[in-house]
């Protein structure tokens, strides 16, 4: 947050959510339903709202010569990366981080019933959400389903392909799983691979990630994850 006052009107804002007299949003009203807690976030995935961040200047070192893209060329700031998190209640959880958070939705996505294994009601097909506070095409995707380790997968972007491509010469000497191979995805246009990580998630290693204009993006679905790769193993 900007802010103490913000901060302190942000956690006024999410206690009167919390509310049982809070009016139901737009969506909410479609599919009544009992809400998250929005001083968690669904499923009690605890989240961190904060301001005053004391920053370490020095440019960030590592061994292999790469560097992470975390703004744009114009200073703005891209966050980490995404994450995609596991949430059994899709309209809670959209309603939560699009409605109270403020993120914006930049894509969904159908996805089959048997994609969806351990989904809390039968249906023809499950919506997944991509969205942002910023940016960054997606800093969050939200799969509709549960998963043991609380976390689909996290994503970090490199500089270069190059970066890429040695990350994952890396891996596979190192003999890490690879748990998709090289592909362009549809929403964000990542160049990635995916690494399965110690903890049963994954890892997405990518580069050349789409910077969007939020005053005029229009949200959309789409209906295949990539336009060509990531062939999924197992
Ligand atoms: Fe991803």
């Amino acid at each position: 947050m900007a802010n103490a006052a913000a901060l302190a009107r942000a956690a006024e804002e999410l206690e009167a959510a919390a509310s049982p007299s809070r009016p139901p949003t737009r969506r909410a009203r479609r599919a009544p339903r009992p809400g998250p807690d929005p001083r968690h976030g669904p499923r009690r995935q605890p989240l961190e709202i904060y301001w005053g961040q004391a920053q370490d200047h020095s440019a960030l070192g590592t061994p292999y010569g790469n560097r992470f893209v975390t703004g744009t060329p114009a200073g703005e700031d891209l966050g980490l990366g995404h994450v995609v998190l596991p949430v059994p209640d899709i309209e809670a959880a959209l309603d939560f981080y699009e409605n109270l958070l403020g993120f914006q939705l930049r894509d969904s996505m159908k996805l089959p019933p048997q994609a969806v294994p351990t989904a809390t009601e039968q249906r023809d097909f499950h919506w997944m959400h991509f969205l942002s506070p910023n940016r960054r095409h997606h800093s969050l995707g939200l799969y509709p389903g549960a998963l043991p380790p609380g976390i689909v997968h996290f994503m970090v972007e490199l500089e270069t392909l190059d970066d890429v491509g040695r990350g994952l010469d890396r891996m596979q000497e190192a003999g890490v799983p690879i748990a998709s191979s090289l592909g362009r995805h549809t929403n964000d246009r990542m160049v990635s691979f995916y690494a399965q990580a110690p903890g049963g998630f994954q890892v997405e290693y990518g580069w050349d990630g789409l910077v969007v204009d939020p005053a005029t993006w229009a949200a959309k679905e789409i209906t295949a994850d990539s336009f060509w790769g990531h062939r999924w193993n197992g």
